[in-house]
């Protein structure tokens, strides 16, 4: 019973948890395997925020329906385990683990449970004040690394799961976050994205009580660390400190992800965000008149019930006026618990992705017109992978854009080894420009 699988489904703070479920159960004494049929423990973490997300894991569990009883464990860990609960037992009866992240601190208790034969254990209390804050995390990427500041969500946006699936707010200290980044420093990290729903919200608990853009400065300062990234703003609690954090630290990514999900503001109101449209565009300007040049980037939800023709155009010309770097789009979704199932679902499917693709049409336009602008200047980026197909290097700029580009030939045009290459920053010049990435040659000898 020592050797586990785990597939992680949904967002960055699922693939960091996993992380820290990995080192926990690895600190336990069991061994990570790379297939489902290799385990004796299979693990799913999975994301609920669409319909979509939520129907894989019972798409996996179903393709091992035969395995019940057979011995092999499968756990069922996150948004969907949270939100489904006891009834997953019933919908996939090979299932033996049923946990939410807010009990992730009790994994280790719940593993004995399973050794000892249980098959039917359950984490599903949302009333914690405690963080997963575990000294064992097992992280995959030897440059960057994930730490969670705050877990939970207190919004109450109408579409979404996740005050459901994640519980309230906790945050953690700031000498907690600053340790674990000195910590990450010392072994060798340089870039830190800290993590949350809602990284605004932030407040230390202990007497230090850094704000948000306090904690963020702090770990800018970190030795060692030469990139800062953050995920998720909400535009309610976004303060112009973090503009004049970022403007007043170099290691802080000139980059900001703030989800408007609409650019009307009766659509706002509906999906009670709690800010409208004029409010959303004073935070862009705080970005636009900072002196570095900061990339933005926005969710956007279309087909929410009740959103009109004029309403979507007034998200089309939010497009046009902030001119994002990138957005992540998505079809509007019903999902269980929120409070927009009471308005129902009108706009069809059809629709929903009429409007999506016209969206990710004039996104397309904007993009490649931004890129387009960087061709002929350096940047530098972080090498994170090797292309063989193509023969590029695969890296990222500070402003989170890929550019992939190629070394100058040097003695007999040999490519450096992936060990000397990897977690290198290097000064690339921008040559090509496509929508999604750009292209480039690294501006000296390596
Ligand atoms: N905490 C973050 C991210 C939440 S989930 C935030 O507040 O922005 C990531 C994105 O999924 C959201 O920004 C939203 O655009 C999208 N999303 C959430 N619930 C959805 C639903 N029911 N249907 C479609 N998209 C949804
Ligand atoms: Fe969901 Fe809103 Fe919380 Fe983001 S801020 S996680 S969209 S409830
Ligand atoms: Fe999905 Fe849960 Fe993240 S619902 S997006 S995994 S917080």
């Amino acid at each position: 019973m020592k050797r586990f699988y785990i597939e992680t489904f949904g967002c960055q703070m699922n693939v960091h948890d996993s992380e820290k479920v990995i080192g926990t159960l690895e600190q336990r004494g069991y061994e990570q395997v790379h297939t489902a049929e290799d385990a004796d423990l299979v693990f799913y973490n999975t994301c609920s925020i669409r319909d979509k997300a939520e129907q894989k894991v019972f798409h996996r569990l179903d393709q091992f329906k035969r395995e019940a009883g057979k011995g092999k464990v499968f756990a069922v860990i996150g948004c969907v385990a949270q939100q489904e609960g006891e009834k997953i037992f019933d919908r996939a009866p090979h299932v033996s683990l049923v946990a939410g992240s807010a009990s992730y601190t009790k994994l280790p208790e719940m593993l004995v449970q399973i050794e000892s034969g249980d098959r039917r254990v359950t984490g599903l209390s949302l009333e914690t004040d405690e963080t997963f804050d575990t000294p064992y995390t097992r992280r995959d990427n030897p440059h960057r690394a994930y730490i969670t500041i705050i877990e939970g969500c207190d919004k109450s946006c109408a579409y979404c799961v996740v005050p459901f699936t994640r519980g309230p707010e906790r945050s953690r200290t700031s000498e907690s976050v600053l340790n674990e980044a000195g910590e990450l420093a010392r072994a060798g990290y340089t870039e830190i994205q800290l993590l949350g729903q809602n990284v605004n919200s932030y407040r230390d608990p202990s007497p230090a009580g850094f704000n948000f853009a306090q904690l963020l400065e702090a770990v800018g300062r970190v030795e060692g660390i030469r990139r800062v990234r953050f995920t998720t703003s909400h535009p309610r609690d976004f303060g112009r400190d973090i503009v004049e954090a970022i403007d007043r630290t170099e290691t802080l990514c000139n980059q900001i992800h703030l989800p408007v999900q609409s650019g009307s503001t009766n659509v706002l109101a509906a999906m009670q965000r709690q800010y409208t449209r004029d409010e959303y565009m004073r935070r862009i300007e705080w970005m636009k008149s900072a002196r570095r040049d900061i990339a933005i980037s926005t969710d956007i939800i279309v087909g929410f019930p009740g959103e009109t023709e004029a309403d979507f155009e007034q998200t089309l010309q939010l497009l046009d006026e902030v001119e994002y770097d990138s957005i992540f789009s998505f079809k509007y979704s019903p999902r269980p618990n929120t409070a927009a199932l009471a308005l129902g679902d009108h706009i069809p499917d059809e629709e929903k992705g009429r409007r999506l693709t016209a969206l990710q049409e004039r996104q397309r336009a904007i993009q490649l017109r931004r890129n387009t602008r960087l061709v002929g200047t350096e940047l530098e980026v972080l090498v994170e992978g090797f292309n063989s197909s193509t023969s590029q290097w695969i890296g990222r700029t500070a402003q989170n854009r890929v550019l992939n580009f190629t070394l100058p030939a040097r003695n007999g045009g040999e490519q450096p080894g992936r060990r000397e290459m990897l977690g290198r920053y290097l000064p690339i010049r921008v040559t090509r420009a496509g929508p999604n990435s750009l292209a480039g040659e690294c501006a000296m000898l390596v």
